[in-house]
């Protein structure tokens, strides 16, 4: 698996861009944002889109693609979904595992996304662990709590010589879609609680060097501001991924 500069700022396109408009996207944005080779530049489009991307973003080595999930079984009889061979197959260097969307709407346990990590990551498919916590675990005081078990269980199936390549993603429920944004205090006492799970799990090193990134109503206008926020090594962006010009600018948001 490759190094990767930071910032990182990545595109969960989650169920929207067929494979036109991929196609138009990729060209549009890469106009608009240009090459830098001083930052990782991600897109999680839909697997059917995957192709589309990948014909599109040729010979643009630092715009790297991912696939949103994986099943955690290598093949079978599971109707729609794809593996992580499939991923790696069809040029998917990164995959995310444990979005909130799927644990909600699909049901992935913790023990599932373990599997998927470990299935990614046997790939070498660079996994993004996504964590988080609801407004009500919140509320109640549970935020540490949620976000140790999900990183060490969401590790628990990976080699340990391979734990340290993991990337996560921490995305508060809360923030997701509403508009609402952590606070950068809050995401940085969030991202402190990650790291501390990832010392348990891996050691010093791992914690230290570990990638987090926070996801939850990135937008042009807070991204600089988190972005900013020590301990915080990029973002997961939705809604705003999804126009070239708006994604473009918060690739830039550090650049003035
Ligand atoms: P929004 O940026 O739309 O809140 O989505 C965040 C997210 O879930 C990225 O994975």
């Amino acid at each position: 698996m490759t190094d990767l500069e930071r910032p990182v700022y990545a595109a969960n396109w989650k169920m929207h861009k067929g494979p036109s408009a991929t196609r138009t996207f990729v060209r549009e944005f890469r106009d608009r944002y240009g090459t830098h080779e001083d930052r990782t530049v991600l897109f999680f489009p839909p697997s059917i889109s995957v192709p589309a991307f990948r014909e599109a973003s040729e010979g643009r080595e630092d715009l790297g693609l991912g696939v949103q999930d994986v099943h955690e079984e290598t093949e079978g009889a599971h109707t729609s979904a794809v593996s992580a061979s499939m991923a790696a197959d069809a040029g998917c260097e990164w995959g995310l595992a444990g979005h909130s969307e799927r644990r909600r709407e699909f049901g992935d346990t913790d023990e599932q996304v373990a599997t998927k990590v470990a299935r990614l990551a046997e790939e070498g498919v660079r996994p993004v662990l996504c964590v988080g916590e609801t407004l009500e675990q919140r509320r109640a005081g549970h935020l540490e709590d949620v976000l140790s078990r999900q990183v060490e269980r969401g590790l628990s199936a990976v080699e340990p010589s391979t734990r340290r390549e993991v990337v996560f993603a921490y995305e508060p429920v809360w923030a997701i879609g509403t508009g609402e944004t952590a606070e950068p205090d809050d995401a940085r006492e969030a991202h402190r609680h990650v790291r501390d799970a990832v010392r348990r799990s891996v050691d010093d090193d791992a914690a230290e060097s570990a990638v987090i990134l926070y996801g939850g109503s990135v937008k042009p206008h807070n991204a600089r501001e988190l972005l900013e926020t020590p301990g915080l090594d990029g973002v997961l962006v939705g809604s705003a991924s999804l126009t070239p010009e708006s994604f473009a600018q918060i690739c830039r948001a550090l650049d003035d």
